[in-house]
Formats: C-alpha cells, sequence, structure tokens
C-alpha cells in the first residue's frame, strides 16, 4: 500500500509518497518527500503573509506533487489513497492543497482522506522510530502551535494542554525580529544562543506548582503561555534606549537567556505531565523540536526521569507532507474516507479519535 501525501497548511508546499511495508518495528518507509518552501518570500516581511503564501502554493504545487511522484518512482496506479491536510492552518494555502487532492483523487478514482495538520506532526515521531512505548505524552510545538497530547492507542490523540497566548515557534520569531535578527528566528536564536551566557538577563519561567494526587488537577494545568516572556524581551530592549547598539555577546546572552526560559517551561511541563499520566514514552514534533537546547534538555529529562524520549529527525521536524502520508494511513485503516464536499477547516480540532 502506498500513499501520496499533499500539505499547504503554512509556507511550506510539500508532497510525500509513504509506503507500508511488512515490518512490525517500523510499517512506514518514506519514498519520497518533496518540499518548496517560501521562507525567501515571507522573510522580507518578517512573516508568513497569508495571501502570498496561497498564491506560491499554486505555483508550486504541480511540480512538488509531480516530484514526489517522480522521486519515488510511482504513477498514480501504483497509489492506494491520497491523503491532505484539511487543517488548521491558513485558510487560502489549505484550500489549495485540499482543491488538488480532491482533484487527484477523482481524476485518479483513489480514496481521499482528511488529516489534522497536528497528527501529521505526532505521526512523524512513529514513521520514523516504529511504535513508541504507550502510552506517550507528546508536545507539539512549531510556529503555530505549542500543545500536549497523550497517545494511549494508536491513532488517539487526547488534548491535555495548549498554548494560551503565543505558540513557542511565534515566541522565536517575533523576538528575533524585535533584535533584528530576521525570519524565522528560531534557527538563529538557537545558533546565537550556544554563544552566550542563559543567566546573563533574569527572564521569568512560566513555573508551575507540582499537582497534587489528593486533588483534582487545577484547569489549564498543563497549559502554556510565551506572551508574558515575550514582553519582558521588549522591556529589556526598551530600556536601554532607543540608540542601544548591543554587541555580539549582549545578543547571544539575551538569546541564551531567552531561549533557556523557553526550553524549561517547555521540558518541566512535558515530563511533569508525563509522570502524571504514566506514560512510557515522551516525543516532541513540529519545527521547534529541531532546537538543540531542547533536544538536549529533553534528553537529560528522559534519563532523569526513566522515560525514552523521542524526537523526529530535521526533515520530519518542520512542515512536511511524509507526515500528512503516515497519519493518513493511520486513518485510511480506521475507515476514513472523504467525498469531494471535503472542505479546508482553518480552525480544525484535534482532540480524541482523528
Ligand atoms: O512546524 P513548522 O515548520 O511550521 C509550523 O507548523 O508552524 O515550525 C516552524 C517554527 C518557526 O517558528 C521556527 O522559528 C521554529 O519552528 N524553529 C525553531 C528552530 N527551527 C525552526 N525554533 C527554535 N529552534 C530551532 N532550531
Ligand atoms: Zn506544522
Amino acid at each position: 500500500m502506498r500513499i501520496l501525501g499533499i500539505e499547504t497548511s503554512c509556507d511550506e508546499t510539500a508532497a510525500a509518497v509513504v509506503e507500508e511495508v511488512d515490518d512490525a518495528a517500523r510499517p512506514w518507509v518514506v519514498r519520497s518527500s518533496a518540499v518548496a518552501s517560501q521562507v525567501e518570500i515571507h522573510r522580507e516581511w518578517g512573516g508568513v503573509v497569508p495571501e502570498l503564501a496561497s498564491r506560491q502554493h499554486i505555483r508550486d504545487i504541480c511540480g512538488v506533487v509531480e516530484r514526489a511522484l517522480g522521486d519515488a518512482g510511482v504513477a498514480a496506479a501504483d497509489l492506494g489513497a491520497i491523503a491532505v491536510t484539511q487543517g488548521p492552518g491558513l485558510v487560502g494555502s489549505l484550500l489549495v492543497g485540499v482543491s488538488f487532492a480532491k482533484s487527484l483523487a477523482a481524476a485518479w478514482r483513489l480514496p481521499l482522506v482528511p488529516v489534522h495538520h497536528l497528527a501529521g506532526h505526532i505521526e512523524s515521531l512513529f514513521l520514523h522510530h516504529g511504535p513508541l512505548p504507550l502510552p506517550a505524552m507528546v508536545l507539539v510545538v512549531s510556529g503555530g502551535h505549542t500543545s500536549l497530547y497523550e497517545v494511549r492507542t494508536p491513532g488517539r490523540y487526547r488534548a491535555i494542554g495548549r498554548t494560551r497566548d503565543d505558540a513557542a515557534g511565534e515566541a522565536y520569531d517575533k523576538v528575533a525580529k524585535l533584535i533584528g535578527l530576521g525570519y524565522p528566528g528560531g534557527p538563529v536564536i538557537d545558533r546565537l544562543a550556544k554563544g552566550g551566557d542563559d543567566r546573563a538577563v533574569a527572564f521569568p519561567v512560566a513555573r508551575m506548582t507540582h499537582p497534587d494526587r489528593n486533588e483534582p488537577l487545577k484547569k489549564g494545568q498543563w497549559d502554556f503561555s510565551f506572551s508574558g516572556l515575550k514582553t519582558a524581551v521588549l522591556r529589556h530592549v526598551r530600556a536601554r534606549g532607543a540608540g542601544w547598539a548591543p554587541s555580539p555577546q549582549e545578543i547571544a546572552d539575551l538569546c541564551a537567556s531567552f531561549q533557556r526560559s523557553v526550553v524549561e517551561a517547555l521540558v518541566e511541563k512535558t515530563f511533569m505531565a508525563a509522570r502524571w499520566y504514566g506514560a512510557r514514552s515522551v516525543g516532541i514534533a513540529g519545527g521547534v523540536s529541531a532546537n538543540s537546547r531542547l533536544r538536549a534538555d529533553a534528553e537529560a529529562a528522559g534519563a532523569r526521569n526513566g522515560i525514552p524520549v523521542f524526537v523526529p529527525p530535521l526533515s520530519l521536524s518542520t512542515d512536511n507532507a511524509a507526515m500528512i502520508a503516515a497519519a493518513g494511513l493511520r486513518r485510511y485503516h480506521a475507515g476514513v474516507r472523504s467525498d469531494l464536499r471535503l472542505n479546508a477547516d482553518a480552525a480544525l480540532r484535534l482532540d480524541e479519535g482523528e
């Protein structure tokens, strides 16, 4: 069984072919994964411009799908289904992928499987590592999302917590813009932070109280918040006056201190939730899972807690279609199909079921 995945929820046009093989330890194999990134287009504006994104998806989608099929060496007749990201994301962007997938499904008479973008990020872990020890506590952390999901059964995702304001990647991008480091901010802050002192600036860490087993969980116990930290960085910069020309060391210290606050909040909450729910593994997926400190700190916390930590390779951590194809395979086997009335849903929710 081979499935074509299509992803256009934000600023990456992606298509991939994933094949199911007879190997219980690693049942899914990526045959191809093509991504056309729009980063260069949006960099000029300091962030993703939705109208530019949808127009570029239209330009790129044919070529990207052809490349995915060509790289995999397959034709329509070799495919068993088409999976597409239905949401959440930018509605104009999503519509390009959904319309294209519907057209292909109709022309090639293939089943169409709608996929939730975050289910794709979660399944990137199973795609790369094979079945994770369950239950798993999975942190999906990207430019648009910071959410915790408990996975007890493959393909069922229970929402445990989410950000109340900015996503972690969004905080990276906004802080980078504020100190003139360009877009996207995550990779450059990650790199500069390596040369900085992470205690140079005392930014707040969204600390939490340990949940008490004898009392009911507080509402929002596992939620995140990053807007306070973003404001603290803004205040730190403003306090230095309009003519502030920070030295490279000051920039590095700022990056390291900001990064420590973000990563400590993410790791602390994820592992507290993992312990509370008796998780046998922790997964971290999404664009920010590429962060070197997050990876290192999560590994260390995993070792301390005796819980193995799983992170996708870089190619599967930022937006791609292989993860959508994988989530599509899972749903295909669960009998999920869509007819040609399928519509994009910018605010699609993921909680239990698929
Ligand atoms: O998953 P993704 O490609 O797109 C969304 O679904 O949002 O994630 C993109 C986000 C951006 O905010 C980017 O700054 C962040 O991931 N990012 C990083 C790193 N690489 C990418 N954040 C921190 N450290 C990194 N190394
Ligand atoms: Zn994403």
